[in-house]
C-alpha cells in the first residue's frame, strides 16, 4: 500500500464537500472545520501555537509541506499568512481546496499535489516552511530539509510540531493515523532530529517537548470521539473511516507509554 493509499482508502471527498456545505449553508469556520481537518496531536490549539512562531509581517509567504485537509493552513491564512500547502496525497489536497472554497478562503490559500523531496519552486522564494506531523513519513528526511534549505530565502524560518520516537519505542502500537503499520512511520529521536537540523544549515531556536500536554489534549478526544462519533456532524472518521477509533486509542497508548513524544521547533536558515 503507497502512503497516498493509506491515508485515501476511506475518503469520498465529494461526500465530505457535500455533507460540510449542507451542515454549514453560510460557509464553516476554521473553528467548526477542526475535528475533519485538523489531523494531528492538539488540534486547533496546537496550529496555534506553530502559527505563533512565525510573523506574517516578516515572514508571510508560508509553505505548509504534508498540509492534508489544510486546517491550519485556513487558520494561518485568516491571521494573514499567504498559505500554499504542498501534498503527496492528491485526494487531500481537493479536499483542502473544496474546504477552503466553502470557507471563501481559496484566495489566501493554495495547494499542489508534490513530493517533499522535490519542491517544484525556485530557489529562496519562500519565507517560511512548516511541517505538523508530516516530517514522521519522510524516509529521506535529511534530503527534504536540504529542500527546503534551497527553497527558503536568507534568514528564512523552518517551524515544526511533529511527533518524534519516544524513549520506549519497542512499546509502540499500530495502527496509528500516520501509519497502518511501521513502514511509513519514520519516527527520528527528539536528538537526532536536532542534529540533522543543524546538519542540513538551520540555527534552532525553540525546541520544546510538550508529550504531557499532547497526551491530556488525546485522552480528552478520545473520551468525546468514543461518546459522540456517530452523531457529530465532522470527525476524523469522515477521513480515515471507523479505523480512527482503534487509531485514537493507540495514540494515547503510545504516549502515555513513552513510544512517541511530541516535539515544537523553530529554527532560521544561517
Ligand atoms: C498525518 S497527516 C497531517 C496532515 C496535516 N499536516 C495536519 O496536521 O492536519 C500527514 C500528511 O503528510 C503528507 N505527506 C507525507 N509524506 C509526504 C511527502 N513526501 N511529500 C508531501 N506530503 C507528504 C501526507 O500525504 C499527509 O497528508
Amino acid at each position: 500500500m503507497t502512503l497516498a493509499q493509506h491515508y485515501q482508502q476511506h475518503l469520498s471527498v465529494d461526500s465530505v464537500l457535500d455533507k460540510v456545505a449542507k451542515h454549514y449553508p453560510d460557509g464553516p469556520t476554521f473553528f467548526q472545520l477542526a475535528p475533519l481537518d485538523q489531523l494531528h496531536i492538539g488540534g486547533i490549539k496546537a496550529s496555534a501555537r506553530l502559527i505563533g512562531l512565525l510573523d506574517p509581517h516578516t515572514h508571510p509567504r508560508v509553505l505548509d509541506i504534508g498540509a492534508g485537509a489544510g486546517g491550519l493552513m485556513r487558520q494561518a491564512a485568516d491571521a494573514g499568512f499567504e498559505m500554499l500547502g504542498l501534498d503527496i496525497t492528491h485526494g487531500f489536497n481537493r479536499l483542502n481546496q473544496g474546504l477552503s472554497q466553502l470557507a471563501g478562503l481559496e484566495h489566501r490559500a493554495h495547494c499542489i499535489t508534490a513530493d517533499a523531496l522535490n519542491l517544484p519552486l525556485a530557489d529562496a522564494s519562500m519565507d517560511a516552511v512548516l511541517f505538523q506531523h508530516s516530517f514522521l513519513n519522510m524516509p529521506d528526511s535529511a534530503s527534504v530539509l536540504h529542500e527546503c534549505h534551497r527553497v527558503l530565502r536568507p534568514e528564512g524560518r523552518l517551524v515544526m510540531h511533529e511527533v518524534v520516537r519516544g524513549p520506549h519505542a519497542n512499546t509502540m502500537h499500530y495502527p496509528v493515523p500516520w501509519a497502518s503499520d511501521a513502514r511509513h512511520s519514520h519516527l527520528e529521536s527528539a536528538d537526532q532530529l536536532r542534529q540533522q537540523l543543524e546538519q542540513a544549515g538551520y540555527h534552532i531556536d525553540h525546541f520544546v517537548d510538550w508529550s504531557d500536554d499532547a497526551l491530556a489534549w488525546r485522552q480528552r478526544q478520545r473520551d468525546k470521539e468514543c461518546q459522540q462519533s456517530r452523531q457529530a456532524a465532522l470527525s476524523p472518521q469522515l477521513v480515515f473511516g471507523e479505523r480512527f477509533i482503534t487509531m485514537g486509542k493507540n495514540l494515547v497508548s503510545n504516549l502515555s507509554k513513552g513510544a512517541i513524544s511530541v516535539v515544537e521547533v523553530g529554527a532560521r536558515v544561517g
